[in-house]
C-alpha cells in the first residue's frame, strides 16, 4: 500500500492558489455535450479521475471526445447518436457518472451493463434504478437494483410526477435526464434544495427547465444544441485551503475563481457563522455559474450548530469542517447528516476513526457528529480509505500536528484535485 510522510508547518500558509475545475460541473459538461447536437469546447476541465471515468464512459457510447489537458472538445450528436457500448461501462470511484448517466441511458433503446470499484459496489443506486424502472426501464442488478453491476436496457420512457426521498442532486439529475427524453412532461419535488448545475447546464445548451421552489419540471422530446462551458473552480476543492488558512497561524491564502453558485456555498456561510477571517470578490456576474476570489486569514472561530436545508449545500465540505471545528473554541454539533454513511466512504466513521487516532474529541452520532474543540493534534499513522476527501482533509490536519503523519492511501486525492500536494506545498513558506 502506498503511504506518504507529512511533516507539520513551521510557519503560516501564503500565496495565491488557482482552484482547479469543478467536480460536478465537469461531469455535466461531457454529458451535456455528448447528448447535445454540435460541437462543444469545455474550459478549465478537472482532469481528476472521476471526470476521466465520464469521458471514458462516453467514448464507449460512441461519443468522440478529444482531451487535452484542461481542455476538451466533445462531438454530440444528440441523445439519439449515442451506440449500445460492446464493452463495460466502467465509472470506476464515481457515483455522478453512474447515477447520471443510468437517467441518461434509461432512454436509450440498447443494453448496457455498469460496474465500478469496491466503493461504487456499496453505494445505494435504488434511489435511481426504482424510478426509473417506473418509467418503464428495465434495470438489473444486485440485490434487485441496489448495487453494481447493474444492467439497464432502455427505451420508451413514460414522464413521472416524483417526490424525492432524498436530498440528492446525483438523483434528481437523473430523473430529469430521464424527463428530456420521456414522452410528456416530468415533475420531482426536492426534499430539500440540491446542487442545481444540471438545471443551470440545460439552459445553457438551448433547452428547458421550470423550477418553482422545490417542483422542478421538464418536458421531455426537447433538442440541445452544443455550448461553449468555462467551467469554474470547484468550493468543494477550495475548501481545504479554506480551513487551512483559517487554523494554521499567520495564514493568508488567496484562492482564485472559485465557483460560488448559491446551491453550493454553504460552506462559507458556516464559516462566517464561526466567526472566519474570509473575504470574497465576486466576479462579475455570469448567469451561468457565478465565480469569484476568496482570502482566508488566519481566523479565531466558534464552534457552531449545523444542520437542516444548508446540509445538501455543504455535504462533501462536512470532513473538512470536521477539522476545522477540533480548531474552534467549544462545541460543535453536526446533524441531519446521514448520507454521510453513503459517500465514497461511510464519512461520519470514517471522519471520527481517522480525527481520533490524532488526537481530536470527536463522537460519531446517528446523523452526523459532535465535535469537541480546542484540542491539540498530535501525529501518528490515519488512512484516507480511499476517499479522496478524507485523504486531503487528514494531509490538512497534518500541517497542525505536533509529529509526523503518515497518510496511508493518498492516491485516492487524484480522484477529485490531481495536483492537490503540488498547491499545498506552494503555501508553504
Ligand atoms: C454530486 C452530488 C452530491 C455530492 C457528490 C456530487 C453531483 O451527491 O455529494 O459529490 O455532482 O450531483 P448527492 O447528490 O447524492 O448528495
Amino acid at each position: 500500500m502506498e503511504f506518504i510522510k507529512l511533516q507539520p508547518t513551521m510557519n503560516g500558509l501564503e500565496g495565491v492558489i488557482e482552484i482547479p475545475g469543478d467536480k460536478s460541473i465537469s461531469h455535466r459538461s461531457v454529458m451535456f455535450g455528448s447528448i447535445a447536437q454540435g460541437v462543444t469546447r469545455v474550459t478549465n476541465f478537472l482532469p481528476g479521475d472521476d471526470c476521466l471515468s465520464t469521458i471514458s464512459c462516453f467514448r464507449k457510447l460512441g461519443v468522440v471526445i478529444e482531451e487535452n489537458e484542461n481542455e476538451i472538445i466533445i462531438y454530440g450528436n444528440g441523445f439519439d447518436g449515442l451506440k449500445e457500448p460492446n464493452d463495460l461501462l466502467d465509472v470506476g470511484n464515481s457515483g455522478t457518472t453512474i447515477r447520471l448517466l443510468l437517467g441518461i441511458l434509461a432512454g436509450r433503446p440498447f443494453f448496457s451493463s455498469l460496474i465500478g470499484d469496491h466503493s461504487i459496489g456499496k453505494r445505494p443506486m435504488t434511489r435511481v434504478t426504482e424510478p426509473l424502472k417506473t418509467m418503464g426501464v428495465q434495470i438489473d442488478g444486485r440485490k434487485n437494483g441496489e448495487y453494481t453491476p447493474l444492467s439497464i436496457r432502455g427505451g420508451h420512457l413514460n414522464p413521472i410526477h416524483y417526490k424525492m426521498p432524498v436530498a440528492s442532486a446525483q438523483v434528481k439529475s437523473a430523473l430529469i435526464l430521464a424527463g428530456l427524453q420521456a414522452e410528456g412532461e416530468t415533475t420531482i419535488i426536492e426534499k430539500a434544495e440540491s446542487r442545481d448545475h444540471t438545471e443551470r447546464m440545460i439552459r445553457k445548451f438551448g433547452g428547458e427547465i421550470q423550477k418553482d421552489n422545490r417542483t422542478i419540471t421538464v418536458k421531455g422530446g426537447q433538442k440541445l444544441t452544443a455550448s461553449d462551458i468555462l467551467v469554474p473552480g470547484d468550493i468543494s476543492s477550495a475548501a481545504f485551503f479554506l480551513v487551512a488558512g483559517a487554523i494554521v497561524p499567520d495564514s493568508e491564502i488567496v484562492l482564485k475563481n472559485v465557483g460560488l453558485n448559491p446551491t453550493r456555498t454553504g460552506i462559507i456561510e458556516i464559516m462566517n457563522k464561526m466567526g472566519a477571517n474570509l473575504e470574497i470578490r465576486q466576479n462579475a456576474a455570469d448567469a451561468f455559474e457565478p465565480a469569484g476570489d476568496l482570502t482566508i486569514k488566519t481566523s479565531s472561530l466558534k464552534g457552531t450548530v449545523i444542520e437542516g436545508d444548508v446540509i445538501p449545500r455543504l455535504i462533501d465540505e462536512i470532513p473538512i469542517i470536521a477539522l476545522l471545528a477540533t480548531q474552534a473554541e467549544g462545541k460543535t454539533i453536526i446533524k441531519d447528516a446521514s448520507e454521510l454513511k453513503v459517500k465514497e466512504t461511510n464519512r461520519i466513521d470514517t471522519v471520527v476513526q481517522e480525527l481520533t487516532k490524532l488526537g481530536a474529541s470527536i463522537e460519531a452520532t446517528e446523523d452526523g457528529m459532535i465535535i469537541h474543540g480546542g484540542t491539540e493534534l498530535k501525529g501518528g499513522t490515519v488512512s484516507s480509505h480511499g476517499d479522496h476527501r478524507i485523504g486531503m482533509m487528514l494531509a490538512i490536519a497534518s500541517l497542525l500536528c505536533k509529529d509526523q503523519v503518515e497518510l496511508e492511501n493518498p492516491e485516492s486525492i487524484s480522484v477529485s484535485y490531481p495536483n492537490f500536494f503540488s498547491h499545498l506545498n506552494s503555501l508553504k513558506n
